[in-house]
């Protein structure tokens, strides 16, 4: 959160005096980038702890986040003394990138997933900027999953009227941005993105695991069968064809789906204990396919580790995103 003093429009008091008046618990919170979204979300869930309820923040806004490491999307229970800011994040869902496109199924999965386990008896859920183009169908999918009490929308002019107009059957409370509302350059956003990242691995390690100890999610990767091919030096059996990971391009016309040695390396993960539950980051740092071995840079202590999960972000230690496309969902 921002040190500038806040600016708090009427009509802001106005929808969280509404807001418990009508006991509407799940409020969404939607917007285009640098509406005021957080700071609004912010000052509601200030505005309800004060009224003496309880209230969660779910942050669904996988960039620019308040709460918890991006690519994620995190829930804090919020008790009366907690500032946003200050806020201990309770739960995570691991999404796998901090931009929305490509990315929709994790994203409105873990912020269902994360607004259910809420204790709070408000959830205020904030969520990205996008919201033209397939942000509207993002906003859509977002709706139907979340099903709100209400609906906020931070709107300079008509920018949400399609998103508002497909939620009409719901209530809405349309709100004008604060004068103070100003734009974040990319540069300061991908700035505060790399310092999250960094608080987030500040105490991390490498540790190694055996292909063996860890299961590895959102691959096929590590979850087919293993077999000798001396063409490969690691190559597993799928039921679609042979997966081997290939120094050289292998011919097209067979069934074999090659994957560089390093498509590994640097990738972000989500890192998660038996019974699923997402506990924090980790980076792969490499993979010793003759050991079978995968060793992973992360701040989560070892013996919580069960489950692996594949992003899509290539990311190095000081949390800067390395533009490389991951090669396909090898
Ligand atoms: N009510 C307000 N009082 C003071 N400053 C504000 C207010 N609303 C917005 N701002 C300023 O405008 C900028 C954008 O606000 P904020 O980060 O809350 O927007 P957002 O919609 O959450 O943006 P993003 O799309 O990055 O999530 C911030 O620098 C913030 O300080
Ligand atoms: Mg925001």
């Amino acid at each position: 959160m921002p040190e500038t003093p806040l600016h708090i429009p009427a009509t802001w008091q106005h929808s969280a005096a509404r807001i418990l008046a009508k006991n509407w618990r799940r409020v969404l919170v939607v917007g285009a980038a640098d509406r005021g979204k957080s700071i609004y979300c912010n000052f509601l869930l200030n505005a309800l702890l004060r009224a003496g309820r309880t209230a969660s923040f779910v942050d669904a806004d996988i960039g620019q986040k308040d709460v918890g490491p991006p690519a994620t999307v995190a829930l804090a229970d919020l008790d009366a003394s907690a500032a946003l800011a200050q806020a201990r994040c309770n739960a995570l869902y691991f999404v796998g990138h901090i931009n929305p496109i490509a990315h929709f199924l994790p994203l409105v999965l873990g912020t269902r997933l994360m607004v259910e386990a809420a204790r709070g008896e408000f959830v205020v859920i904030d969520t990205t900027g996008l919201v033209q183009g397939k942000g509207r169908v993002l906003k859509g999918f977002q709706i139907e999953s979340l099903q709100p009490d209400v609906l906020v929308c931070l709107e300079l002019g008509e920018e949400l009227a399609p998103i508002r107009h497909a939620a009409r059957h719901l209530n809405i409370l349309r709100l004008r941005p604060s004068r103070l509302a100003a734009p974040k350059s990319s540069n300061a956003r991908r700035r505060a993105r790399e310092e999250a990242f960094q608080r987030h691995f500040r105490k991390a390690r490498e540790l190694e695991f055996g292909l063996q100890e860890v299961i590895v999610q959102r691959a096929s990767l590590f979850n087919g069968q293993p077999v000798e091919d001396s063409r490969f030096p690691y190559a597993e059996r799928l039921p679609d064809g042979l997966l081997a990971v290939a120094d050289e391009t292998v011919p097209s016309a067979e069934r074999i789906q090659s994957v560089p040695r390093h498509c590994l390396d640097h990738l972000l993960c989500g890192v998660a204990d038996k019974t699923g539950e997402c506990l924090g980051l980790g980076i792969v740092s490499s993979i010793d396919f003759a050991r079978r071995s995968l060793t992973l840079y992360t701040p989560v202590p070892r013996r919580h580790i069960r489950i692996v999960r594949l992003g899509d972000l290539y990311l190095d230690r000081q949390g800067r995103e390395l533009h490389l496309a991951r090669l396909g969902h090898f």
